[in-house]
């Protein structure tokens, strides 16, 4: 998807937008990535959500660090919020998803019974910053021969909604957020998982960012993707990259190797890994 340059006007506008789909909604699916659970949350979710139902979904599991995966499920359902895992390139998890959202709205649709009121399709909408696979949700969690619901009144003109059996319905367009920037690690962060591709930062800046991270947490696999050995981990992050520059044959230019370790790392290439550590949950604790 393209990049968008994300200036105040821009921030107002989709929020507002963002507001304004969440009143047509019963749940909302909040969609991270699963290497950064954390730095691809926008905080404003928490605020402009009130009382809608919610569901997390750490997208992209595939790549990320499985028992960093399962403490981030432990921390955020110690949080009393319902988090899936999915694989939505895969189309893994949509089946649970559905379950969970199901699950989560029983209660109402109960105390609508006993009042007499039928069950109806559950609305949904699909919220998230860039690139951390809501499209491609999307195009999952509908089947070939979904239908369209006519208008209903009150929806933004051109926003429509995706039959998903008799049980869902799903607005098409997803509301995008923008990616926090609230320090420069958080934004290493984003840039090296690819959620904001012209980031304001150079390949160089991020290359050095990601062996520093990976130094510390990944060693083994900078030691096997480019031919490094223990002692070679205690050099400073530029003499490192030298090194892995020349070990890649690239001799001096630093910066084709910064965009081939990045490209490596988006990709997962040296392996699944999680930037973001899970706060320790409460049931750890206990
Ligand atoms: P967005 O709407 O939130 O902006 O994200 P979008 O669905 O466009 O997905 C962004 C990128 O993430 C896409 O890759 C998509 O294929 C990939 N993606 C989505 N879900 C998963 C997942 O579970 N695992 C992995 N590994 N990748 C996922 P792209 O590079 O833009 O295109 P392509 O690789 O599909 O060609």
């Amino acid at each position: 998807m393209a990049t968008i340059q994300w200036f105040p006007g821009h921030m107002a506008k989709a929020r507002r937008e963002a507001t304004e789909k969440l009143k047509l909604v019963d749940v909302v699916i909040e969609m991270v990535d699963a290497r950064i659970p954390e730095s691809s949350r926008n905080p404003i979710i928490e605020e402009i959500k009130g009382q809608k139902k919610q569901l997390i979904l750490l997208n992209k599991v595939d790549l990320a660090d499985p028992s960093q995966t399962k403490r981030w499920n432990d921390y955020f359902t110690s949080q009393g919020i319902k988090v899936l895992t999915t694989e939505a390139k895969d189309g893994k998890g949509i089946k649970q998803v559905k379950a969970a959202i199901k699950e989560l709205m029983a209660p109402v649709f109960e105390k609508n019974l006993e009042k007499g009121i039928r069950p109806r399709p559950i609305r949904l909408m699909v919220l998230g910053i860039p690139n951390v696979g809501k499209s491609t949700f999307i195009n999952r969690m509908i089947n070939k021969n979904q239908a369209e619901t006519a208008n209903r009144p009150g929806v933004t003109k051109g926003q429509r909604w995706l039959k998903i059996g008799n049980d869902f319905e799903l607005l098409d367009t997803p509301g995008i957020l923008w990616p926090k920037f609230e320090s420069e690690e958080v934004g290493n962060k984003l840039a090296l998982t690819g959620a904001i591709k012209d980031a304001l930062l150079h390949m160089d800046d991020i290359a050095l960012f990601a062996l520093s991270q990976f130094k510390l947490d990944y060693p083994e696999y900078l030691k096997k993707a480019y031919r490094l050995i223990d002692s070679d981990l205690e050099l400073s992050n530029v003499d490192l990259l030298m090194l892995i520059t020349k070990n890649l044959g690239f001799k001096e230019d630093y910066e084709k190797a910064s965009e081939r370790i990045v490209f490596d790392i988006r990709s997962g290439k040296l392996g699944r890994y999680t930037l973001d550590q899970a706060p320790v949950s409460l049931t750890e604790e206990a």
